[in-house]
């Protein structure tokens, strides 16, 4: 038995990254965990494969978020294999990383969409889903609190947006027990990472010594933390920002 045994969790953006990492973890602590993927359909049935040969419960479902009426989607498929939720993690999310007089309308148009739009969505249409106790969890990004990367300007705006989302959101769903957090990782080593950490001979060096740990995260550094939130242990944290830098923000 896991401590979260009988729960359901739904995870998007699971086929890879981060999200993958959250899925397995959730997994792995008893939840039966919906992996959800936009594109990466073999990926995603990758991670089902690994959840089930771990001996955990999970299933595959696919859905392009950001577009007109993409939520109420997902959660149409969603209803095909599960009658009720306790956990979703939005997770899913796009970068955007040039000058600000590079950045044209159709990129800033597409990141808020993907980070802001589709959770709030997600959440304004899934909200009879989920059930009493429940939690939400945002993953944000160190950079809605630092300019250290001025070019991805666009992109800590949206999760600024997504973490007044978190804390707002946690006082509707108050009164029926459900906590909402943002989890704000600092530089994880996955795809959208790749050009960042490997584009040059010291990148990994030089990701590596913003954190005061001197490492660079990785997806179960994240994964971590929101299995605890999600957990019993996390039932008194709500509209919180959680810093898991590895404290590259001090
Ligand atoms: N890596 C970092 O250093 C870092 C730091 C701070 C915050 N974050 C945040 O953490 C989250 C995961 O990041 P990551 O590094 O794991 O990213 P990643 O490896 O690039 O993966 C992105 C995930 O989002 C999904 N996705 C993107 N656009 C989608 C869309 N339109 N519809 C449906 N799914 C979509 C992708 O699904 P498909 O492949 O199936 O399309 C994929 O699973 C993001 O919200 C990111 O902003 C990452």
């Amino acid at each position: 038995m896991g401590v979260l045994t009988g729960r359901t969790a739904l995870v998007t953006g699971a086929g890879r990254g981060i999200g993958r990492g959250i899925a397995e973890r959730l997994a792995r602590d008893g939840a039966r965990v919906a992996v959800h993927y936009g594109r990466s359909e073999a990926a995603a049935k990758e991670v089902v494969a690994a959840i089930e040969e771990a001996g955990g419960s999970a299933f595959a479902l696919g859905a392009e978020l950001g577009g007109p009426g993409d939520a109420e989607g997902l959660w149409a498929e969603f209803d095909r294999h599960a009658d009720g939720l306790d956990i979703l993690v939005n997770n899913a999310g796009i970068g955007s990383s040039a000058p600000i007089e590079e950045i044209g309308e159709e990129e800033y148009d597409r990141v808020f969409a993907v980070n802001v739009k589709a959770p709030f969505f997600l959440v304004a249409h899934g909200m009879d889903r989920l059930r009493d106790g429940g939690r939400i969890i945002n993953i944000s990004s160190g950079l809605a609190r630092t300019a250290a990367m001025p070019h991805n300007i666009a992109y800590a705006m949206t999760k600024s947006a997504l973490d007044v989302f978190s804390r707002d959101l946690s006082k509707v769903l108050g009164p029926r027990g459900i906590t909402v957090n943002s989890v704000a990782p600092g530089v994880i080593d996955t795809d959208n990472t790749a050009e960042l950490l490997h584009g040059s001979e010291d990148s990994w060096a030089r990701v590596a010594a913003f954190s005061a740990l001197g490492r660079v995260g990785e997806t179960a550094d994240v994964a971590d933390v929101v299995a605890f939130l999600a957990s019993e242990g996390g039932r008194w944290i709500t509209g919180s920002w959680v810093d898991v830098t590895g404290g590259s923000l001090t």
